[in-house]
């Protein structure tokens, strides 16, 4: 469900047409839609009602500050894994008690500032990181709130770069492991057991791997209770996936309704962490075609917007849809969707049949809201693209796009090579 649709032949967002805003900016731009942004956070936070929970939005999905402000508005919290995304939460006025802080790797200092901030908890992911929780804890005199991220071995029959919860990967740490580390932190006064947490991975089709996770943390959870380890919340993490092509994603009301199933009599904090599923169909990629090259067995359409801008298609071989912003019907034509740069991989789709479109045209790269600029990068010198956040009528720019200056911001040249 989501609010980019044809009126009168032209693809508008809500009320305005893809292509006024793709004036005003240039190409490529991505596109938001505030009421679908909406409405996916409404109704993702409605199934779950019944259950004690706050929604921490991923914001890895997408960081863009207007976006987090929309989800704390509507009473969302923010999972974060970077000092970066810290930043960002608190500028964008997320209040510190709903900030959870996910991640194998989180420095030092990420964790003082963490710490310092008071938010709602810290997942730790391995023994050597609690050591230095407990360093920094104790230097600042601080009780910091604390779950372990167990692997609960799942299989969550997803792509292989975004499945976490099998004993192959890097992520949380098995029972027995876990089990430890909530012992240690008994010992330490400055230590805060608090919650229990686990992330099987992204893009998730089928309810079955969600409700296998919860009952084993569940039990683990009375576990660590019965052993005197006052345990109040339970992080399930995110992952629930979406339609890109013709996927059928469990309904985030049944999602509701099997974890409060499972949940049902005791009384744990459930913590979300969903990303793409509140913004990946809330976006677009605008950008414009350049040129049409037919090759020997091929043809092929240029555009302006690259890999570098959505990475999913290279990265994943991921599936989107793309559609013309002007309605063409009439003839059709197989080609791949192609960037300006100097990679095989820069693609957007491989023999697509599309319409048959004059350079000039602009085209939509569909459910694009989620893991694409947050995932963008500067690779051939390209800026960034402009990010626009679409509300009825109007239409607002929440990051502009860089400028030369930008790309080469913080560069110097060592005084050696002056001339
Ligand atoms: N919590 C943790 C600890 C995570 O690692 C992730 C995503 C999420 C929550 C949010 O998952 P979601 O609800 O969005 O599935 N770049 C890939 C996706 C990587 C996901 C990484 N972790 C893509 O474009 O498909």
């Amino acid at each position: 469900m989501h609010y980019f649709k044809y009126k009168k032949g032209e693809l508008c967002c809500e009320d305005v047409p893809i292509a006024e805003i793709a004036g005003a900016t240039g190409t490529p731009v991505y596109v938001y839609s505030y009421k679908t942004l909406e409405r996916h956070f409404n109704v993702f936070d409605d199934a779950f009602k019944g259950t004690p929970h706050i929604t921490c939005y991923s914001c890895k999905a997408n960081s863009n500050l207007a976006v987090l402000r929309i989800m704390g508005r509507l009473g969302g919290g923010t999972d974060i894994v970077s000092g970066g995304e810290l930043h960002r939460a608190l500028q964008a006025g997320i209040p510190p008690r709903k900030i959870v802080f996910s991640g194998v790797g989180k420095t030092e200092d990420e964790i003082r500032s963490a710490v310092k901030t008071g938010i709602l908890m810290i997942n730790v992911e391995s023994g050597d990181e609690l050591a230095v929780i407990r360093k920094v804890a104790g230097k600042l005199k601080t009780r910091v709130p604390l779950s372990v991220r167990v692997n609960p071995q799942i299989d969550a029959k997803t792509h292989p770069y975004i499945t976490t919860g099998l004993k192959k990967n890097k992520f949380g740490v098995l029972w027995d492991d876990a089990h430890t580390l909530y012992n240690q932190m008994g010992e330490d006064p400055y230590l805060d057991p608090v919650g229990i947490s686990s992330h099987i991975g992204s893009q998730i089709l089928e309810l079955g791997p969600f409700v296998e996770a919860v009952r084993s943390l569940k039990s683990m959870a009375l576990q660590l209770r019965a052993e005197g380890i006052p345990l109040r919340c339970m992080d399930i993490g995110g992952g629930l996936g979406i339609t890109y092509r013709d996927e059928l994603p469990p309904e985030p009301k049944a999602y509701g309704k099997a974890i409060e199933n499972e949940l049902k009599g005791t009384d744990l904090t459930v913590i979300l962490e969903p990303g793409r599923v509140l913004v990946g169909n809330s976006g677009i990629l605008a950008t414009r075609l350049l040129y049409r090259k037919n090759g020997p067995e091929k043809s092929f359409y240029i555009v302006d917007g690259a890999m570098n801008d959505l990475l999913r298609p290279a990265l994943y071989d991921a599936y989107h849809e793309i559609i013309p912003v002007n309605e063409k019907p009439g003839k059709r034509l197989k080609a791949d969707i192609v960037g300006p740069i100097c990679e095989s991989g820069d693609f957007f789709a491989k023999d697509r049949e599309m319409a048959d479109l004059e350079p000039g045209e602009l085209i939509a790269i569909l459910g694009a809201g989620a893991y694409g600029f947050s995932m963008s990068s500067n690779y051939n010198s390209r800026r960034r693209a402009a990010e626009v956040l679409v509300k009825d009528k109007e239409f607002f720019v929440i990051r502009k796009r860089e400028t030369f200056k930008d790309l080469i911001r913080g560069e110097s040249i060592p005084s050696f090579l002056e001339v």
